[in-house]
């Protein structure tokens, strides 16, 4: 069972870090990547990985993020890269729903983004609150590879993402009982292009919403993906470990 977007070395987890890690493998969990939002959170994801053989990471700075970045960010995530565990760059993208970071700044920095991830041949995990015409404009025209992590857009988008080579990663709001383009879009993607993930230690799935989310909440994902799709569990389990693992090269 492979977590493919988790933030475990957010805050919330200072006070119990190892028995949440120890609980994912207990409950079946076999890989992880680390996403990050900044810099921090990049040395951060990189200084997990090392420590434990199953947690790979993700290196970028979050759309939030991008009004305090410089070129020399940009320098330093290429050079995290060169790190034999780190799998990915992001989460990388937009957000016009919070618009933490004016428009123009999340525009300049996610293209400076994807223009190094290409250079460097890595996958890019992708961030795209409200703003899916211009994210889906972005990855084709910088010619990436990789996935949109918390798939929130149409059916139509998805099929554009299938097209240019794009995996689609879902959380525990795939559970909300609003989420209905997401169970279309989680019932028509083909099994091998599909991934699950928890955004931890945000978005709790039902029925744990409200409450803190950890790693092992992978599973509801995975059930009600299964449950969707007439499938067991199981194989979505199986599946979804095997397309991370392709993705992200492991
Ligand atoms: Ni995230």
């Amino acid at each position: 069972m492979f977590d493919t977007h988790a933030h475990i070395d957010d805050e919330k987890f200072d006070l119990d870090r190892e028995a949440v890690i120890s609980s994912y493998l207990e409950n079946g969990g076999t890989f992880l990547v680390n996403a990050s939002s900044d810099l921090k959170s990049s040395y951060s994801s990189i200084a997990l990985a090392e420590k434990y053989d199953f947690i790979y990471a993700a290196v970028g700075v979050h759309p939030h993020e991008t009004d305090k970045m410089t070129d020399e960010t940009l320098e330093e995530i290429a050079k995290l890269w060169q790190h034999k565990k780190c799998v990915a760059i992001g989460e990388i993208g937009l957000d016009f729903y919070y618009d933490f970071s004016d428009r123009d700044t999340q525009r300049f920095w996610f293209q400076k983004q994807l223009e190094l991830a290409k250079e460097l041949d890595a996958p890019v995990v992708i961030h795209d609150r409200d703003a899916h015409a211009e994210c889906l404009e972005a990855v084709k025209k910088a010619g990436v590879r990789g996935v949109f992590h918390c798939f929130a857009g149409s059916w139509e988008m998805a099929e554009e993402l299938l097209k240019i080579g794009f995996y689609i990663s879902f959380t525990g709001a795939v559970t909300f009982k609003n989420a209905r383009k997401a169970v279309e879009v989680a019932a028509k993607a083909p099994i091998d292009r599909i991934m699950i993930e928890t955004d931890c230690p945000y978005l709790s799935p039902e029925p744990l919403r409200g409450r803190r989310n950890e790693p092992s909440n992978v599973v509801w994902t995975a059930r009600k993906i299964a449950e969707i799709r007439g499938e067991s569990p199981e194989f979505i389990i199986r599946q979804t470990e095997e397309n991370g693992k392709r993705l992200f090269g492991i």
